[in-house]
């Protein structure tokens, strides 16, 4: 299939294409924020608060958004966000995803609860690759997955820490989908309504490997799961603390970086950690209701990060310009979760790449519609931005550097 055979002329077109093609569950699961949604609504609101601010007569032929990223060259400012369920979008379909996203020069993170073992994405996809991970209860169980992440090639190990437990998605126990997959009186029609999916994706798990599962999940733990309502699997950790992240520094030597910051001083504490880089991320609006859009707080952290560390950001992002607002704003690079897996429902490697390539054109016009030749002159003075974003906060507080000293005190014993 080529992608540009999809009729899909921006990523909202994509997310119409998935809606149709997967059984309602599957298409909420990806879609759908928790309890309310006020999260979700506001991390696309967050971006219409912020204008751009264009400079004119400026020569914008040649320009290109290339970017170095812990020291290796892509082609692009966006990067793949690990999200568990690619593989139910399409057979296999983290690996679909990875080939894209290798063939665009942007890196691929591999979700912990993906449904394909990272082995087999390492040997398939190639590209640069990254590794998400869960921690569970038994630590041991986790560190074993970070050996195999070593061992499989991975680049960079990326700690989701925004899940001490799981969000409240109720229309998850409505629909009555779960991991691994089963069939349920609940989603029994919603599949059979769907034909391409049920023949596409999931017969052709079922006359491969079986149903689709969890399968970086170590035997012992994969032996003891009963099917649960999607996104409520026994990962859940409201343990983990600061410690483990020193741990997992001492067992890592390439990238790590913590995902799921959205204060300043956790970044500073990420930091101190030996971390490299951190994901300014509210999981896409999964997680906490109310909880501040990423963009929101990205220049808090990347004031406060200086050149300690480098500031990813993700949640929300559909528009090139919502990408370019958030460099301008100091992130380094943004990663994409919804919009490249709506693309992979609706057409595999192809629509993946589609989304993608929707990325680049946007990106580029706005590069050149707001007179900047490369990513390197974006910064702040191409935005103007809303009151609560920009300018000192009373008293000096807006990062709340006065009790950082405090806080790693603590942190520390
Ligand atoms: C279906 C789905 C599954 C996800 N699974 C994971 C996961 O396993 N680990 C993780 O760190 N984040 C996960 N996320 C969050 C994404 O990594 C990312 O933070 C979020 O999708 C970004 O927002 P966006 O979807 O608006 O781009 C998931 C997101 C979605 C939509």
């Amino acid at each position: 299939m080529n992608g540009q055979s999809l009729d899909a002329y921006n990523i909202f077109d994509l997310r119409e294409i998935a809606r149709r093609r997967l059984p309602k569950g599957i298409f909420e699961f990806v879609d759908r924020g928790t309890e309310d949604e006020v999260a979700l609504r506001n991390n696309r609101a967050a971006f219409e608060r912020i204008r751009l601010k264009p400079r004119t007569l400026v020569d914008v032929s040649g320009r290109g958004q290339g970017i170095t990223l812990f020291g290796r060259q892509h082609q692009m400012p966006i990067g793949i966000a690990p999200t568990g369920t690619a593989g139910l979008m399409w057979y296999q379909g983290e690996i679909e995803l990875a080939r894209a996203a290798a063939a665009a020069g942007i890196p691929f993170t591999l979700a912990t609860g993906s449904m394909t073992a990272m082995e087999t994405v390492a040997e398939q996809a190639g590209g640069t690759l990254w590794f998400q991970l869960y921690m569970w209860p038994d630590r041991s169980l986790s560190h074993k997955l970070v050996e195999r992440a070593k061992a499989a090639g991975y680049q960079a190990l990326v700690v989701t820490v925004d899940g001490a437990v799981s969000g409240n998605r109720e229309y998850n126990l409505r629909n009555g989908f779960t991991i691994p997959f089963s069939f349920t009186p609940r989603n029994m029609s919603d599949v059979l309504a769907h034909p391409r999916w049920l023949l596409g994706v999931l017969s052709r798990y079922l006359v491969t490997t079986g149903m689709p599962r969890y399968e970086n999940y170590p035997s012992e733990l994969r032996a003891r799961i009963t099917a649960r309502p999607m996104g409520r699997s026994m990962l859940k950790n409201d343990s983990l603390n600061w410690d483990d992240l020193r741990a997992l520094r001492k067992m890592w030597p390439h990238t790590l970086i913590v995902k799921g910051i959205l204060h300043p001083q956790d970044a500073l504490l990420a930091a101190d950690c030996g971390a490299d880089g951190v994901i300014v991320s509210n999981h896409g609006g999964r997680n906490l209701d109310s909880s501040m859009a990423p963009i929101e707080v990205l220049p808090e952290v990347v004031d406060a990060a200086g050149k300690r560390l480098t500031v990813i950001v993700d949640s929300g992002f559909r528009r090139g310009s919502d990408v370019v607002k958030a460099l301008a704003l100091g992130a380094k690079s943004v990663l994409i979760g919804r919009p490249t897996l709506y693309g992979t429902a609706a057409g595999g490697e192809a629509g993946a790449t589609r989304a993608i390539d929707i990325f680049r054109e946007e990106i580029d016009r706005v590069l050149a519609l707001i007179g900047c030749r490369s990513l390197a002159e974006l910064d702040r003075d191409c935005l103007a931005l809303p009151e609560a974003m920009s300018g000192p906060v009373p008293g000096g507080a807006r990062t709340g550097f006065k009790l950082l000293e405090g806080t790693r005190v603590a942190a520390e014993h």
